[in-house]
């Protein structure tokens, strides 16, 4: 495969970074009075406005060619047909398979599962499936981790509102205290477990899913009982009968584990806020599947979100991307798409195995605003490290207007962006200080301490609400921005072969502290750490 950086499109950027990459947006605005329609798409309830990233016309059109030149048009086809693009694991990533509408055709099973998955959760949800004592569910507990827990436990946040009877919890981490505390809430006789791993053979979901049986027995449920209370979502059968869970849930090998929410993973979803609503979450993503299949490159919302990045990161320079949503249900989008976007593209080889020799995936972080206005804007307004970022702000209805609270959330939103991109005027900065009375060096030391030059990119992303549709579609226009990108950069987006040896290294560590493995040749670090844990839960520290 050619060196990306010998690619036309790649030296065209090069150059258009210094010229283009270097001028003022502000001044862009002020040339082109029809800026903001120029660079705002529009795709399934996703508005996104790019027009305050250090784009114009020539450097999308050079995007496109680079985008182009490295066929994404030509691996999009092969994702949609279900090809084999995760190629070190000879795999296809068939998201968008499984949320095509019931009428299209399917990959064998889905139809199945879906059907299965309606099934149980209206029995739980009408009080069919009961409990060990006849008491009806009241809390799903879903024990996983990364792509088994992110998801589900965003959509389930996003979309409390539409929450009916049934309480959903996320239990991830194998820090006891994780679990411990959500079963201390917990009422066993209406408590459903759903034991959620692709592989099954994840150490810390399997530890939890440990004590949670025994929570349940040590309440009073027989072995017998506790069939009524668990269910696994997996696709390994084997796994999950020898664990001793009945109920099952499957999906395949075809569908990643971060990109997995839209399969029985989501079955947390449909069971704390209706079928229905797992269905237009679903429609929502096929919706902005159809927009990304069939639009052109340069009309393409993913597609530009995926060129932007790359703009950004590649020829800007700017190493870290922000995602700040305006919405304290959305709280949990960062979490999610840092796995999305840095498990899949934190990649430093190329799909033939070469050094990437570019960068690829930045670091990808946030917050919910308003509240990271008073964390961290400081260091994206005035930070030495520039950063992209991208608000992402659900409209409301009509009513909330009349609330001062939803004003300001939507004020504040558009301010910072704004401000991102327009900085701290001199002038007017200088007329302000002179007016409060400062001259001389103390004029200087707060003029150099107050100033910002601004011109640092951001979108924004209007959803028409936070609703099902339209957090599908959000979703899945992510995915599509993750593939394209590994596209261009020849990486594979589909493996994550770099968290493998961590735990491999844990499994051995856990045998030295139980006692089950033979203690191996630790670098002095290492053994000087499990030394001190030693000697605290021997009591002598
Ligand atoms: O962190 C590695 C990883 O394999 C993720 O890709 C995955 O989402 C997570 O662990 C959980 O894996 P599983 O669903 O197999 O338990």
């Amino acid at each position: 495969m050619t060196d990306l950086r010998n690619l036309p499109a790649w030296r065209e950027l090069g150059a258009l970074a210094a010229d283009v990459g270097r001028a003022r947006v502000d001044s862009m605005f002020e040339a082109d009075p029809e800026r903001a329609e120029r660079f705002t798409l529009s795709a399934a309830g996703i508005t996104l406005d790019y027009s305050k990233q250090r784009v114009d016309s020539q450097v999308m059109g050079a995007l496109v060619r680079l985008a182009d030149q490295q066929q994404v048009d030509v691996v999009k086809q092969a994702l949609f047909a279900g090809g084999i693009v995760n190629n070190s694991e000879g795999r296809a990533a068939w998201h968008v398979a499984l949320r095509r509408p019931d009428d299209a055709p399917l990959h064998a099973g889905v139809h199945e599962v879906r059907a299965a998955m309606g099934r149980f959760v209206e029995d739980v949800r009408h009080g069919r499936w009961l409990g060990y004592t006849g008491a009806p569910i009241s809390d799903v507990v879903n024990i996983g981790i990364g792509g088994s827990d992110l998801g589900p436990r965003l959509v389930c946040d996003a979309l409390a509102q539409l929450r009916q009877r049934i309480h959903c919890h996320f239990v991830a981490n194998v820090d006891p205290s994780d679990l411990d505390d959500t079963l201390m809430r917990m009422d066993p006789e209406r408590t459903l477990f759903i034991v959620t791993s692709k592989s099954f053979g994840t150490a810390e979901t399997l530890a939890n899913a440990e004590v949670a049986r025994q929570w349940l027995i040590d309440n009073g449920a027989s072995q017998a009982d506790v069939a009524r209370h668990f269910v696994a979502v997996s696709t390994n059968e084997k796994a999950v009968r020898e664990f001793g869970i009945e109920r099952m849930f499957g999906f395949w090998d075809w569908v990643g584990g971060r990109f997995s929410l839209w399969s029985a993973v989501g079955i947390s979803i449909a069971l704390g806020l209706g079928m229905e609503t797992f269905d237009a979450l679903l429609a929502g993503a096929h919706a902005m599947d159809d927009h990304f299949e069939t639009a052109p490159l340069a009309d393409n919302l993913p597609a530009t979100l995926a060129l932007l990045g790359i703009w950004n990161n590649n020829f800007l320079g700017l190493p870290t991307h922000v995602v700040v949503p305006y919405a304290q249900r959305l709280a949990a989008l960062p979490a999610f798409l840092q796995q999305l976007e840095m498990e899949s593209n934190g990649k430093s080889v190329t799909r033939d195995g070469q050094p990437t020799r570019v960068e690829t995936v930045p670091t990808v972080w946030g917050s919910v605003g308003t509240n990271a206005q008073h964390a961290f804007f400081q260091m994206l307004h005035q930070g030495v490290l520039a950063a992209d970022v991208d608000f992402v702000l659900p409209l409301s209805d009509a009513a909330h207007g009349d609330d001062d609270r939803e004003r300001q959330r939507v004020a504040n939103c558009l301010a910072q962006a704004e401000a991102l991109m327009h900085g701290r005027d001199h002038a007017a900065l200088m007329d302000e200080l002179i007016a409060e009375g400062l001259s001389g060096e103390r004029l200087e030391h707060r003029l150099a301490a107050r100033r910002f030059d601004g011109n640092r990119p951001s979108s924004m992303l209007v959803m028409d609400r936070l609703d099902a549709r339209s957090l599908g579609a959000l979703l899945a226009a992510y995915e599509h921005k993750v593939f394209v990108q590994g596209v261009i950069w020849n990486i594979n987006s589909f493996d994550q072969w770099g968290v493998e040896l961590g735990k491999t290294m844990a499994g051995q560590l856990l045998g030295e502290l139980d006692g089950s493995a033979a203690s191996v040749a630790h670098d002095g670090s290492t053994r000087a750490l499990l030394a001190r844990v030693r000697r605290r839960w021997a009591g002598r520290d």
